[in-house]
């Protein structure tokens, strides 16, 4: 079993709010003087902590650079047929960690999924979606004109086949043994157990034109700073070990709070995920990540450093997706890099932590229709979201992470409980 170190505990304490503060600026000048505090007298300076994770990323950087001058694709690549089997290579499980993002190919039959996308048309057309839908119900997504490209559909049978899929499950099984999930005698998730986290789809028309997402994170906002148990995870980062520090490590993880916001993700995914619905090429407006997993400790340290006003967390607040910017991450930006072309049936991952965004199109060539499946494994984070998932499955509603909807209400083919095998009743924890 993995030793993972606990948190120092002859440094000052940290104060912390377990609910959204009432006064942000207040609460962002405290923590960050407390975290300056904690690093200094751990005998450190700040800058010294983050020079040493500015340099670890910094190599990364670079190797991806010379990659790219080289023609290579940046973006690991595995079989699903050598997941099934067994025969991942150990080098490209080195390549998996160092770049915390994958393509799994041909995880599901190009058919299958090509089958998939029409039964979702299918399945909305049948049920008027198109003529009963009002528009966005968050501004994240926000569509253009009348159709929407990210679809609030939750329940459809193949959305839910695909969850409960046993290559569904070989593959976030796979994806979560990447993490340590045990340690100093804590089980801090089951790898072997997925609970279903029910997400949306997006079928972008060919010629689209669409201004795409700019670059972002999604595990939380403020309560990354401010919360204990985040203040756990992220400890080596703020009590001098920053060497020691993991983006692997699941302790604390797991059973923490998150401030409400109107993008949230109730549940601790490790890696976030979709399966290609559509060929598409890496030119059309794809998704993006910078593929270090270490970015996450600068984008931690990096408003601790002088240049930052003491109220401000480099733009983080709640409510909002966590930004990364050009005047406060440019050395991060540099490493930017899309996915390479992907078929139908292949699935695209990347580390909860990751830096992602996706890239504008202009008349878009082909279909680029995914559907949003995460690795989201059995912790008591997500046992308690699943009561809820469970609630929104069984009346067809919209899940609670996302705006109340509710489109599914009344169609009458959406997927039954009764069609649940043995890994979806585990996964919404009705066994
Ligand atoms: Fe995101």
């Amino acid at each position: 079993m993995a030793i993972v170190t606990p948190a120092r505990t002859d440094l000052p304490a940290l104060p912390h709010w377990e609910t959204t503060p009432d006064d942000l600026p207040g609460a962002i000048r405290q923590v960050k003087a407390a975290l300056r505090t904690r690093i200094t007298s751990s005998g450190r300076s700040v800058e010294d902590v983050f020079a040493v994770i500015e340099k670890r990323v910094r190599a990364q950087v670079e190797q991806i650079a010379a990659e790219k001058a080289r023609g290579e694709t940046v973006w690991p690549v595995i079989d699903y047929a050598d997941i099934a089997a067994g025969t991942v290579t150990a080098d490209q499980l080195a390549r998996l960690r160092q770049r915390g993002c994958l393509i799994v190919r041909s995880h599901f039959d190009r058919d299958q999924a090509l089958g998939w996308d029409q039964d979702i048309v299918g399945y909305v057309e049948s049920n008027r979606f198109f003529e009963t839908y009002r528009g966005p119900g968050d501004d994240f997504f926000a569509s253009v004109g009348s159709r929407p490209e990210i679809y609030p559909i939750y329940w459809s049978p193949a959305q839910m086949r695909a969850r409960q899929s046993d290559r569904m499950a070989r593959v976030q099984a796979f994806l979560n043994a990447q993490w340590t999930s045990q340690s100093d005698g804590v089980q801090w998730f089951d790898p072997q157990r997925d609970s279903l986290y029910p997400d949306r789809i997006r079928r972008r028309p060919e010629g689209a034109d669409s201004a795409g997402l700019g670059t972002h994170l999604d595990p939380g906002t403020l309560d990354l700073w401010m919360t204990q148990a985040y203040q756990r995870a992220f400890r080596h980062l703020f009590d001098g070990t920053v060497e020691a520090y993991d983006p692997w490590d699941a302790a604390y993880r797991t059973a923490g709070p998150q401030y409400p916001g109107t993008t949230m993700c109730s549940a601790f995914r490790t890696f976030q995920g979709w399966t290609a619905l559509s060929d598409m090429a890496h030119d059309q407006g794809v998704l993006h990540t910078v593929p270090i997993p270490e970015a996450m400790g600068y984008l931690m340290l990096r408003p601790l450093l002088s240049d930052v006003p003491d109220d401000d967390m480099c733009g983080v607040t709640t409510n909002k997706v966590f930004p990364v910017s050009d005047t406060r991450h440019p050395l991060l930006l540099e490493a930017l890099t899309g996915i390479p072309d992907v078929r139908a049936g292949d699935s695209v991952w990347w580390h909860c932590d990751m830096i992602h965004s996706v890239a504008p199109v202009q008349n878009q060539k082909g279909w680029g229709n995914v559907m949003y499946i995460p690795a989201a494994p059995w912790c008591p984070r997500n046992e308690r979201y699943a009561a809820a998932v469970r609630e929104a499955f069984i009346t067809g509603a919209s899940p609670s992470d996302f705006p109340a909807e509710n489109y599914e209400r009344d169609w009458p083919d959406r997927f039954q409980p009764g069609d649940l095998n043995q890994a979806g009743r585990r996964g919404l924890d009705l066994d």
